[in-house]
């Protein structure tokens, strides 16, 4: 029998998981290589080393199942961890469903998101090996939050490139980034080639997370090893440090004696919903579960469900290794959605790979139906969700709407990423009516598409 009592299930400081979970290690099949762009053959740790601490290389190829959290990592993790899993008991009231609604919170970090369970962890293992600088770039602006304040605690240069039309939305989020000590510039710059190139084409460009990352990775490039660079999402080892969600969340879920038929999130390059759900993916795979995966993403810029599962660049000027993913073509640039973080045009490899074996699916939303589910959510949770979360949202609504119509009472777990007090001008628009659906962009995707590299 669920617990049907409680509405909260926490777990104090010395039940915080010890290890993330590597999903390597229970894959249907082995991980395509990264390859070298200008080869296209494997990249080798050494081709990485420029950009990224070895300890981090050797984590984005391991095998092993767990991986020790090391000690000063843990000890600020418990500055916000373990997070609450709740009942959505209101929720599920308003909805009149008999659906049972859990959702991870992940808004309770001090930055407002997930992206603090990477960035303390990456800062952790640069500064092990004795790098000075971090750059990055940034959407939403949680993710450059996140490293700005891990460089405040590990005493690291944190250098940031903001999309342009998020520093515009977002002003409060460069001031936090700067109260951390972190410069943050409006992508693209003039500081570097990638931006400059950009600027050249299109001096009016709002710019896209995959500016940002050429910008700072090129940074990182030239700094002659005293800088490195600090990615938010994609890559094997983030995925792998936001898995503390997903292996909390567990326990948590054993406590309220359930266990979900559906585990829902949102997907921008896929760190936060394969933190909630590879644990879960692990257990269903070793142990022949029906268990569901559900991604939900912005009709704006859908990369699991319309991207072709190929290898591309990770940034737009074509700077980075190739990786095999779902893909809307590098220099794909999406519409100015709200959603900051979700504005990718790729999908993580490992993401790409569970979806292309059946084992994840994905549903795109469109931007009104998600301010619509936020604010529904809101009201009856009384967390206003940042735009990101609120994708999830709408999916979890329409799941639990779905249960209502089969009678069936479905257990639905999602990840509530992160809150949105810094997104008001988001919602502000919504209600003023301002906000608008944004259709696929087709034409846009299959021109991005055929600048594709080619990979034989
Ligand atoms: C609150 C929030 N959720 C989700 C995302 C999307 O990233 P990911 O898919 O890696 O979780 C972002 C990215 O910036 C974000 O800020």
């Amino acid at each position: 029998m669920p617990d049907n009592v409680h509405t909260k299930f926490l777990l104090n400081e010395d039940e915080m998981p010890r290890s993330w979970y590597n999903i390597a290690a229970d894959l249907p099949r082995p991980p395509d290589p990264v390859l070298h762009p200008g080869t296209k053959q494997p990249v080798t740790p050494d081709d990485l080393s420029p950009l990224f601490p070895m300890a981090l290389i050797m984590q984005e190829v391991s095998s092993e199942r767990y991986i020790e959290i090391p000690e000063p990592v843990r000890q600020i993790y418990t500055q916000w961890r373990p997070s609450p899993l709740y009942r959505a008991r209101r929720l599920e009231k308003a909805l009149d469903t008999p659906a049972r609604i859990y959702y991870k919170y992940e808004g309770v970090s001090p930055v407002g998101s997930h992206k603090p369970n990477t960035a303390v962890a990456q800062a952790f293992y640069n500064k092990e090996e004795g790098v000075k600088k971090l750059s990055t770039e940034t959407g939403a602006g949680q993710w450059g939050s996140a490293l700005a304040m891990a460089g405040a605690f590990f005493n690291m240069e944190i250098e940031i490139f903001m999309v342009k039309i998020s520093y515009q939305q977002k002003p409060y989020r460069r001031n936090m980034m700067e109260t951390y000590g972190a410069t943050v510039h409006a992508s693209p710059t003039n500081l570097t080639d990638a931006g400059r190139s950009i600027l050249a084409i299109d001096p009016e460009n709002m710019g896209s997370l995959g500016i940002g990352i050429s910008e700072a990775v090129e940074v990182a490039a030239k700094s002659g090893g005293t800088t490195k660079y600090s990615l938010g999402s994609v890559l094997n080892h983030v995925l792998m440090h936001q898995t503390i969600i997903g292996e909390e969340a567990l326990l948590q879920m054993e406590r309220a004696n359930d266990y979900p038929d559906v585990v829902v999130g949102c997907v921008g390059g896929g760190s936060n919903y394969a933190g909630i759900s590879f644990p879960f993916i692990g257990e269903a795979l070793r142990k022949g579960l029906k268990t569901r995966f559900l991604a939900a993403e912005p009709m704006a810029c859908p990369s699991l469900t319309k991207g072709i599962y190929a290898y591309d660049f990770g940034d737009t000027v074509g700077m980075t290794p190739l990786v095999k993913m779902h893909t809307l073509g590098h220099d794909f640039i999406p519409p100015g959605i709200h959603a900051g973080g979700l504005r990718y045009h790729g999908m993580a490899p490992l993401m790409s790979l569970l979806h292309n074996e059946g084992i994840v699916e994905a549903q795109a939303y469109y931007q009104l139906s998600v301010f619509e589910a936020a604010v529904q959510f809101a009201r009856a949770e009384g967390i206003v969700p940042a735009p990101e979360a609120a994708h999830a949202v709408r999916a979890v609504i329409n799941e639990a709407l779905k249960a209502k119509e089969a009678g069936e009472e479905w257990v639905i777990l999602t990840n509530l990423c992160g809150h949105g007090h810094f997104d008001m001008a988001a919602y502000d628009a919504y209600f003023a009516g301002k906000l608008q659906d944004y259709e696929y962009p087709a034409e846009a995707v299959a021109e991005a598409q055929m600048r594709m590299p080619v990979v034989v």
